[in-house]
Order: C-alpha cells, then structure tokens, then sequence
C-alpha cells in the first residue's frame, strides 16, 4: 500500500470512506449528506492539492487525509456556497456544521490548517495513519504552513491514541470534541 497525492478518480471512494471508515454507515440520506458536506466534499472540490490518498494494489483508494491550509480561505468558501447545500428546513443541520468549526477558528492563527483523516476498518493499525500524516505535514512544511490541527469526538479513544503517538498536542478539551495541533 503506498500514499499517493488524491486525484479527481479518487471521489466515489474518498466519499465512502469518510462514511464508513467507523463501520458500516446507517445513516440516512440527508444524514449522509450532512457528514460529507461538512466534513469532506470542500476539501476534495476546493484544495484537491492538500489532500492525498493510501492505495491498495489496484490504485484503489482505502484510506485518505484532506486538509485546508487556511481557515480563512475555507471558512468564506464554506459558508458561502457549502452551507447552501442544506435544504432550507435543516437549520438544526446548518447550525451544526458551522458549530462545528469553532475550534479551528479560535486556534487559526497558530494553526491556520485543519485536516480530516480516516482509513477503512480492515486497513486501520498497520502505519497507514502515519504515512499519511507524514506525507501531509512535509508538503503543508514545504508550502510555509505554521501549524496543523484537528478535532475528534472526545470519546474517540483510537483517533486520540493515534494523534498522540504522532506528536500531535492537546490544544484544548471542549466538552464534546478535543482539539490537537502540531507546528510545523
Ligand atoms: C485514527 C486512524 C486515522 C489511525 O490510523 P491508523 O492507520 O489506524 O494508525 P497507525 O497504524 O498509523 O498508528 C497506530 C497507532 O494509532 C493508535 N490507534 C489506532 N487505532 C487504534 C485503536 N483502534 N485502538 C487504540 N489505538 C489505536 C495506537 O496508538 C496505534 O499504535 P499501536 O498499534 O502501536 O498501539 C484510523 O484508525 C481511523 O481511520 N480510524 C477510524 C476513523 C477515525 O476515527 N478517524 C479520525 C476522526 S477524527
């Protein structure tokens, strides 16, 4: 398996990753909307470049990490054309995804990237997560980014336990999520 920069191919399985990379995802539709909106389909439409894939030995992709490099850039280009793609009767759903973005713009000025990774369940444990950190920290270095964070669920014990072992510090616990970040 190796780590290769994300390609326009990659979508359909980037998109199912992101939903199932927990376990087979029961959600509903605009369930399933609502994640990949909120937590996918910007990176890989918008900042293609920042976004790298692990693959299997059919060039097909199991595993992914995507990132914005600036929050500003994503934070104006989220709510100004993601956000819309909620149906008017989903406040509670616009509500939520803006929500959940607090953590990044409180820390964006040491941390102006925030990234999303996630790898299929059979993949997960063998040195993927790693690689594909490693691979986006030396090209988010090689672009002059100062820091790099992320949030995850609070009881996310495997994720947390992953970050931590990288070198990833806490920046702050904010109740439901925590927050790590990494300078760069
Ligand atoms: C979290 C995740 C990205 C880590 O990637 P990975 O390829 O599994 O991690 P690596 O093999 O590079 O590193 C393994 C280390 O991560 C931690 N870890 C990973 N999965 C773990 C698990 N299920 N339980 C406990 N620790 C775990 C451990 O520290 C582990 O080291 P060890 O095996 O020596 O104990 C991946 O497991 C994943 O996609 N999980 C489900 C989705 C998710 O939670 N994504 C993050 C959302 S914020």
């Amino acid at each position: 398996m190796t780590v290769r920069p994300y390609l326009p191919k990659d979508k359909d399985d980037v998109r199912y990753i992101c939903l199932n990379s927990d376990g087979e995802c029961d959600l509903s539709k605009r369930g399933r909307h609502f994640i990949l909106t909120t937590y996918c389909d910007y990176f890989i439409e918008k900042e293609s470049e920042n976004c790298f894939v692990a693959v299997d030995e059919n060039d097909k992709a199991i595993g992914y990490i995507i990132c914005t490099e600036n929050f500003d850039k994503f934070k104006k280009s989220f709510t100004g054309e993601y956000i819309q793609r909620f149906r008017k009767y989903e406040f509670l759903r616009r509500k939520h995804a803006l929500k959940s973005f607090v953590p990044q713009e409180n820390n964006s000025k040491d941390y102006p990237a925030h990234l999303h990774i996630d790898i299929l369940p059979e993949y997960q444990r063998m040195g993927l997560g790693h690689k594909l950190t490693d691979t986006l920290c030396t090209h988010l270095r090689n672009k002059g980014v100062k820091g790099v964070m992320l949030t995850t669920w609070v009881g996310n014990k495997a994720a947390r336990g992953f970050y931590e072992k990288y070198g990833f510090k806490l920046i702050k616990d904010y109740k439901n999520c925590v927050a790590y970040g990494i300078n760069l």
